[in-house]
């Protein structure tokens, strides 16, 4: 069914699709329409920083950026919905285009540069929602907010969305916002982590939850840099690890459209990611969760990350090729 659909969808403008999707999601889902993407998964129970996940596959950032159609991924059976990247105040993004198909290697490179409707909208939605499963709230900065001031933008969200998130994504990794993975180095990434650690300890005592802070990185970073990143992380007493988000890489690509500035993601990003989730896991000796995402478009990709030393594991471009099926056949395959 989803394949039929997608034929014509793919046929369209790649961000118009995603529009008109969400648009169909957001408005059917609690109708009998729902039923085209209803499905019921087994329950794989597993607990991760303290979390009952009822499985162990999730819907990575990006896909819903605003949290308008959580109630339907959860309809899907996703273990668990990561919406955002949000930022304190609304913005449109980059200039489009700025989302292209590479249909011939299963694959996505996106500009989008964190286009959202700032984090009061976003909370608006998630207040709104039914779902009743984990969320994940991934968090960045504005695209004016100077580098030097980039710290103030993610305590800002923290604590408006610290009451509503079962874990907080610190998404330093994207590369479509100049200066941002800049965040992922030195004294920029340590001292970001320990003031986002200190506000999170005030936010546990002022709300009485402790709300699990995640930090996603690029697969970009070089093996000497994720040994650096895992120091950081566990120094800084993190919670969790996503590796990991988009590449700036363009390695045995045919598509046309290959050469489109941006982030890759998709099956090409497969083997990248699970190498930094390899090493990111040798480096951290069992003592942090990592949520491998990249590539993942079967049971068999999953497993992979898994073996590397994920714990959970998350779908982007995998599911827009695949649909919902693919939820099911992840967690059937685990
Ligand atoms: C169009 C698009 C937009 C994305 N936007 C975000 C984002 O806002 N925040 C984020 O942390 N990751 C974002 N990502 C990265 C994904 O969450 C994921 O880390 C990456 O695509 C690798 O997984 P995949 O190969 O399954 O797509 C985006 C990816 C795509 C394709």
């Amino acid at each position: 069914m989803y394949g039929i659909i997608r034929s014509w969808l793919f046929r369209q403008d790649a961000e118009r699709t995603h529009e008109f999707a969400l648009g169909i999601l957001k408005r059917w889902h609690n109708t009998p329409l729902s039923l085209f993407w209803k499905q019921s998964i087994p329950d794989k129970p597993c607990e991760v920083m303290g979390i009952r996940f009822p499985n162990q596959v999730g819907l990575a950032a990006g896909l819903d950026k605003n949290g308008e159609c959580i109630d339907a991924f959860g309809q899907m059976g996703f273990g668990f919905v990561e919406i955002g990247t949000i930022t304190p105040v609304a913005q449109p993004g980059n200039d489009k285009p700025r989302l292209f198909r590479l249909v011939s290697d299963e694959a996505i490179i996106n500009r989008m540069g964190f286009n959202n409707e700032g984090v009061d909208k976003l909370l608006e939605n998630v207040k709104a929602t039914s779902y009743k499963g984990v969320l994940g709230i991934n968090i960045g900065k504005n695209k004016v907010t100077p580098e030097e001031e980039a710290i103030n933008d993610y305590l800002i969200c923290l604590e408006k969305v610290y009451p509503y998130a079962d874990y907080v994504t610190i998404n330093i990794s994207s590369p479509n916002t100049p200066g941002l993975r800049n965040l992922q180095h030195g004294t920029a990434l340590d001292d970001l982590l320990s003031k986002l650690k200190a506000s999170q300890a005030e936010l546990h005592k002022k709300h009485d939850r402790y709300v699990p802070l995640v930090v996603k990185i690029a697969p970009d970073l070089t093996a000497d840099e994720v040994t650096v990143m895992a120091k950081s992380l566990l120094n800084a007493n993190i919670d969790g690890v996503i590796a990991t988000n988009t590449t700036l890489a363009r390695e045995h690509l045919t598509d046309s459209q290959a050469s489109e500035a941006g982030g890759l993601s998709g099956r090409p990003l497969q083997d990248k990611s699970t190498d930094v989730i390899r090493h990111l896991s040798n480096e951290l000796h069992g003592k942090m969760p990592i949520i491998g995402v990249g590539g993942i478009n079967s049971a068999a990709a999953a497993k992979e990350k898994l073996a590397a030393g994920a714990s959970l594991v998350q779908v982007y471009t995998g599911f827009i090729y695949h649909g919902p099926k693919l939820i099911k056949e992840v967690v059937n395959g685990l």
